[in-house]
């Protein structure tokens, strides 16, 4: 089993129907590759992705998302292989960080405070796995 972490910015900000239309598309499609995860979006452009799944499967879709035209500065932030998957019910998990009532992960506030999320992650790529952790036991 393998997993990858991603951050990558929208090039266009994305409302909810059309986020929601997109997860959909998604989910078919990582049942059908047998992918899993979950995908963050801060509601201000920034996107968090863990995939998980077999290598070759992970790193094809991996090479579309690289190439889809609705996001930018595709930064990979993580990868390693693991004995099993983190997020093995998740066709694909989606939360909106900026959606969320109470989030007790420390560094929070500063996160969703910064005018760009992205180049905060950047910085501290340990915060984005973090965050990862901390919604899988939502
Ligand atoms: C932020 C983001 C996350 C994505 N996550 C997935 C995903 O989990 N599964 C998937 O099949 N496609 C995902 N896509 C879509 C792929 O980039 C691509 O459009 C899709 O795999 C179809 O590729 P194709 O048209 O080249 O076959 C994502 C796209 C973006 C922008």
């Amino acid at each position: 089993m393998f997993q990858l972490v991603y951050i990558s910015k929208a090039k266009n900000r994305l409302g909810e129907p059309e986020l929601l239309k997109m997860m959909a598309n998604f989910r078919a499609r990582n049942t059908a590759n047998e992918i899993t995860g979950l995908l963050l979006y801060d509601g201000k452009g920034t996107f968090i992705q863990l995939l998980e799944g077999e290598v070759d499967a992970v790193q094809a879709l991996y090479s579309c998302i690289c190439q889809d035209p609705r996001h930018e500065r595709i930064n990979k932030l993580h990868e390693q292989t693991v004995e099993k998957r983190m997020f093995a019910q998740w066709q694909m998990g989606f939360k909106r960080l900026d959606k969320c009532d109470v989030i007790e992960q420390e560094g929070m506030s500063e996160f969703l405070n910064q005018e760009d999320g992205f180049d905060y992650l950047q910085h501290h790529p340990e915060f984005s796995i973090q965050l990862l952790h901390y919604f899988r036991q939502c």
